[in-house]
């Protein structure tokens, strides 16, 4: 192992222990590599004399650039042309901690590592399966889960999904399963990797404050009985809740203190949550009980560490773009409206819904209530035909998994969504009738 890995190492066994128990053996080796070019240029930076950039230069210092690029922005070239730091740019990352305490109140005065920077969720959440997943490790989460789950942890990490079913019963009562999410996490064994995605992606759905509550009892119940756990939380969809009943901060604030032996691990970007799905800028923040501010900045090298040997570091322009947005007067109320908006197509989903009963013959939503998606079971059980009918005959595109079939009501005029719904149920029933035959 690096001397360099080898000495943080050493540090987290004094500074937070369980977060080095938790660490995979990537994630035990890998480290920022402070003695390095990056160091070295860090020092030559207020040179007279600077031959350390590996970036071309003008005479005058700036980034040698083309003006077709260049005449397209508003911004400084220094800005958007140059590398970013691995562990991404330093105002961005100052911000991004302030907003998440603003829009976390729970959060409160709770230590949190600073964000670091990674090329959207997706990539924030492979470095999180880097750092803490060895092969073979289970990682415990709802059955509805985002497909590329499989990719990101499966096939890079070869961790073993663990699902249990997400909702207890299908009734007027439904409720997020937390029967099946305690028998997960207090199975046999001590290393617990919970996954959680609220809004979730497909079904929408997220828990209400009381069910948010038990989730929490039940990481605290499992950490007292010696489970040392990891959280990580994909916050994804973060801040689209529709309704009052509905716990809208992430679990995160909860889990950063909750007990020496969780580790919570937050997935966050602005991908969503700011509508700038090509920007590709992620965050991820680490906290827990157990571990001292030294522990967080270890985590957070390690983490950097890994964006170093991957993506080397994140797009600057994007960085710079949504800092200067972050800033702008017009931030809020811009994305104010653009919430109301996905808002009003839920509301235009629940009423169609309500609208037409008798659609539930071919057709059951299941429980929804934020985020871009619902989920509908379709009575005929082949989800993928009923896609491929709509695709076909009704000018109409859904997604299928399994047995359901995934609404994205965020990218649907809501003129659109009483002729979708119509769609489905005429494309349900010629499949039912179909099967009959
Ligand atoms: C649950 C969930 N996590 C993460 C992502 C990926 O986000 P990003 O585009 O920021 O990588 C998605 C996108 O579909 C998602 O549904």
């Amino acid at each position: 192992m690096n001397q360099q890995a080898a000495k943080l190492n050493a540090q987290l066994e004094v500074e937070g222990p369980i977060a080095l128990e938790l660490l995979s053996e990537k994630g035990r080796s890998i480290f920022f590599p402070r003695q390095g070019i990056v160091a070295q240029g860090l020092e030559a930076k207020s040179k007279a004399i600077n031959a350390s950039i590996g970036e071309g230069r003008d005479d005058e210092g700036n980034p040698l650039c083309l003006s077709p690029i260049r005449d397209l922005l508003k911004i400084h070239p220094s800005e958007a042309f140059s590398y970013a730091s691995s562990f991404g740019k330093p105002a961005l990352r100052d911000l991004w901690a302030r907003i998440l305490r603003e829009k976390n109140p729970r959060l409160g005065n709770t230590p949190i590592s600073l964000p670091v920077v990674t090329n959207a969720i997706t990539h924030g959440l492979s470095v999180a399966g880097y750092l803490f997943i060895n092969e073979g490790d289970e990682i415990l989460l709802p059955n509805y889960y985002w497909e590329n789950y499989r990719l990101i942890f499966s096939e890079a990490y070869n961790a073993r999904l663990k699902t249990f079913e997400t909702f207890r019963d299908r009734g007027e009562n439904v409720k997020f399963n937390l029967a099946g999410f305690q028998e997960a996490i207090m199975s046999e064994g001590e290393k617990k990797i919970i996954l959680l995605n609220f809004p979730n992606n497909p079904t929408g759905y997220t828990p209400t404050f009381k069910e948010s509550d038990a989730i929490v009892d039940i990481v605290r119940h499992a950490a007292k009985e010696g489970k040392k756990i990891l959280a990580i939380t994909d916050d994804a969809y973060f801040g689209l809740v529709y309704q009052s009943d509905i716990d809208g901060e992430s679990l995160f604030a909860r889990l950063a203190s909750l007990h020496e032996n969780v580790v919570a691990c937050k997935v966050d970007g602005a991908t969503k949550e700011d509508y700038v799905w090509g920007f590709r800028v992620g965050f991820i923040t680490f906290a827990g009980k157990g571990l001292s501010s030294k522990a967080l900045a270890i985590l957070q090298d390690k983490a950097a560490g890994r964006v170093r040997g991957s993506i080397s570091n994140d797009s600057h322009l994007s960085q710079s773009l949504l800092l200067t947005a972050y800033n702008h007067s017009s931030y809020k109320t811009e994305k104010a409206l653009a919430y109301n908006l996905l808002k009003s197509r839920y509301e235009a989903v629940t009423a169609e819904l309500a609208k037409n009963p008798e659609y539930r013959k071919q057709f059951n939503a299941l429980p929804f209530n934020s985020g871009y998606f619902m989920c509908v079971e379709v009575s005929c059980g082949d989800a993928e035909a009923v896609r491929r009918e709509l695709l076909e005959n009704y000018d109409t595109g859904v997604i299928a998994l399994g047995n359901l079939v995934r609404v994205a009501f965020s990218s649907l005029p809501e003129t659109q969504i009483p002729k979708l719904f119509r769609n489905l149920n005429l494309a349900c029933k010629k499949v039912a009738r179909r099967g009959q035959n």
